[in-house]
C-alpha cells in the first residue's frame, strides 16, 4: 500500500513546525512540490529549508507546475472548479507513477492544511483504493497572527466569522468578530465600527503588524500593504475584525 501525508508545515516561520509534522517529513520517500512560480520563492526556500533540516533517508522531490487560475473571468466559481480539476488530474498522476508500493509521499501545506486549502479535497478525490492518506495539522496563519497581536480569537462565548476577502466586500461582516484572509481588496476600509488586527507575511522576517479602530489605521494599512507588496512582488495577509462596543466609544 502507499501512503500519502498531507503536512501542514506552519505559517512562515521554520518554528512553526510541530514535531508531528517533523516526524511525518522524516517518513517521506517523495515530496510533491506545486510550483507556483518564482514571486513566491520565499515560500519554496521554506519548504526546501524544512525538507533539509528534517529528512531522516533519502528522498526525492518532485515538482509540478502549479496550474494557472483564470483570474479574468467573471465566472468565479467555474474558473476555481476548473483549476481544481486540473489540479487534481496531476495529484493523481503523481501519486500513481511517482510513488511506488510501501513508499510515502507528502504533500507540504502552507499553514494548517484544513484552512482556505484544496490539497485535502483534491487527494480525497483523487483516492482510489491504491493508497492511503492522513492529514498533519499545522500552525495556521490565524494562529499566527492573533498570537503576534497577543490577542485571542474568540470572545467568551462568542462565535466568530471566518471568511475571505471577496465575501467581505460582498456580503459585509456578519459578525461582530470576523477573521479575514484571501483579501486582495482591502475590504476593510470603511468598516468604521470594528477594530482591526492586521498582519502580513506573518512568522517570516519581513512580518508586519498593524493594529488599531479601522477608521484610524485602514489608510495607514492600505499604504503599508500596497508598498510592502510592490517590494516583494506578493503579499499574505490576514486579519481580525473584533466590533467596537458602543461603551468603549460613548460618544458614537
Ligand atoms: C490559500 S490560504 C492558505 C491558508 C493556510 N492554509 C493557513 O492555514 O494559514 C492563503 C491565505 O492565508 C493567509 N496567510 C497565509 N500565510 C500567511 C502569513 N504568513 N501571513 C499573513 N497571512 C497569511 C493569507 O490571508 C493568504 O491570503
Amino acid at each position: 500500500m502507499k501512503r500519502v501525508l498531507i503536512i501542514g508545515i506552519g505559517a512562515g516561520d521554520p518554528d512553526h513546525l510541530t514535531f508531528q509534522a517533523a516526524k511525518a517529513i522524516a517518513a517521506a520517500d517523495v515530496f510533491f512540490v506545486l510550483d507556483k512560480g518564482e514571486v513566491k520563492g520565499d515560500l519554496v526556500r521554506l519548504r526546501q529549508h524544512l525538507i533539509e533540516t528534517h529528512a531522516a533517508g533519502p528522498y526525492r522531490i518532485v515538482t509540478e507546475q502549479d496550474p494557472e487560475r483564470d483570474r479574468t473571468t467573471p465566472a468565479y466559481a467555474a474558473a476555481v472548479e476548473d483549476w481544481r480539476a486540473r489540479r487534481a488530474a496531476i495529484y493523481g498522476r503523481l501519486i500513481r507513477e511517482e510513488l511506488a508500493d510501501g513508499q510515502t509521499g507528502a504533500f507540504l501545506v502552507w499553514g494548517d492544511p484544513g484552512l482556505y486549502d484544496s490539497t485535502i479535497a483534491i487527494v480525497e478525490e483523487v483516492a482510489d483504493g491504491s493508497f492511503e492518506y492522513a492529514v498533519v495539522p499545522g500552525i495556521s496563519s490565524v494562529a499566527a497572527l492573533t498570537a503576534r497581536h497577543r490577542t485571542s480569537l474568540t470572545q467568551v462565548a462568542r462565535p466568530v466569522h471566518l471568511t475571505t476577502g471577496r465575501r467581505l466586500a460582498e456580503d459585509g461582516p456578519g459578525a461582530d468578530d470576523v477573521l479575514v484572509m484571501l483579501d486582495a481588496r482591502t475590504a476593510f476600509d470603511g468598516l468604521d465600527d470594528f477594530h482591526i488586527y492586521w498582519g502580513a507575511y506573518l512568522g517570516t522576517p519581513d512580518e508586519i503588524l498593524i493594529e488599531g479602530p479601522v477608521a484610524e489605521v485602514a489608510e495607514q494599512i492600505k499604504q503599508v500593504r500596497a508598498e510592502a507588496r510592490a517590494r516583494k512582488g506578493w503579499i499574505m495577509d490576514t486579519y481580525l475584525l473584533r466590533r467596537i462596543r458602543k461603551a468603549e466609544h460613548p460618544e458614537s
